[in-house]
């Protein structure tokens, strides 16, 4: 039996998820252009979700259907914008909470340039607060924001039954770069954003065993990107009398339902386990094989202006976390 992560250097892990780009299904120009732009104009750029993982949303929102989208951390919109590509014939809404200014100015641009305002909506503010206000169900809730901010977000999400009967929560960064797991796991971290992961691993491990224990839903940690931690509702009939502990799996069709959405996901990022790697520098988008220059908001071409690959080339697919 294969251990759940293949033994990559990073090297081959570079190479692998590349590969796994190249043979999945193209992102749209749009989010293309978008992920370039981000590159080029943000330090901290690693944060966007990558290329492959745009491509995973797109597909799972599509699979699932969504007719409504909870988002929390928008940085620049990339996955955002995934939603709402994946969501067109449902023309659901999608809702993304962001505390920094200065990507809610990023998101918004990214809104206003592709013309996502009717059904894409920023709501400004620490996501807890912003979570605590909202209502009615969402089938597909993506938790990127704050690390440490993980656990609160997830129960709110089920105090106040903001998961609907067959939707799943999605959180990213789960390993925190190996962090959860031991200290010891990456010797690669640099040391510049050792301390930074440590103290998200610390947070992380109290979540990811928050949410085995809740009674109120089933979860997979997929080995895949970062870690990647997908939960579902259980339907009454499957709760287990008198709380945490072993949660029966299987037999109720809503379940069964989520859990063909988490087969999805898993045949769909298995190949991208290698983007759990260690970043190899300080947190920088790695936009590979070609240098592009930082290009400033007013910058941006019209819709639909290709991105500035040189011919032939494309920037290397590597995972921003
Ligand atoms: C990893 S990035 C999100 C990436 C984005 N989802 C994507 O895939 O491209 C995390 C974002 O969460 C935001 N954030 C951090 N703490 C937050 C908080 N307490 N409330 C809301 N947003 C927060 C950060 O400003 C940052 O833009």
């Amino acid at each position: 039996m294969l251990t759940s992560v293949l033994p990559f250097t990073p090297e081959m892990a570079a190479t692998v998820t590349q590969y796994c780009t190249e043979h999945s299904t193209d992102v749209s120009p749009e989010m293309k252009e978008v992920w370039d732009w981000t590159c080029g104009e943000f330090e901290d750029a690693d944060k966007m979700s990558s290329p492959l993982q745009g491509t995973t949303m797109k597909f799972l929102a599509s699979w699932a259907g969504a007719k409504r989208v909870l988002e929390f951390g928008a940085y620049s919109g990339y996955s955002a914008l995934a939603w709402y590509e994946a969501t067109k014939q449902t023309q659901a809404e999608i809702i993304t909470l962001e505390l920094d200014p200065k990507m809610i100015a990023a998101t918004r641009t990214t809104i206003a340039k592709y013309n996502l305002g009717d059904r894409l909506t920023v709501i400004e503010g620490p996501a807890q607060q912003s979570v605590e206000k909202l209502t009615g169900m969402f089938d597909i809730i993506f938790v990127d924001a704050n690390k440490d901010g993980y656990l609160g977000y997830v129960k709110a999400v089920l105090d106040q039954k903001l998961l609907s009967p067959k939707g799943l929560i999605m959180c990213d960064n789960v390993f925190a770069r190996g962090m959860t797991i031991s200290t010891e796991s990456n010797p690669q971290l640099p040391d510049k954003v050792r301390p930074y992961w440590t103290e998200c691993g610390k947070a992380l491990q109290k979540f990811n065993t928050y949410v085995k224990n809740d009674p109120r839903i089933d979860v997979v940690l997929l080995p895949v990107y970062d870690g990647v931690n997908i939960s579902f509702k259980l339907a009454a009939a499957e709760r287990p009398p008198g709380g945490a502990g072993r949660k029966p799996v299987g037999g109720h069709a809503e379940g069964a339902d989520a859990r063909r959405h988490v087969a999805a996901a898993v045949v769909a990022g298995f190949g991208a386990s290698a983007e759990m790697q260690p970043a190899r520098e300080p947190p920088r988008c790695r936009v590979g094989v070609y240098a592009r220059a930082p290009r400033r908001v007013d910058q941006l071409g019209a819709p639909g202006t290709p991105p500035p690959s040189p011919p032939g080339m494309r920037p290397a697919m590597t995972g921003c976390a």
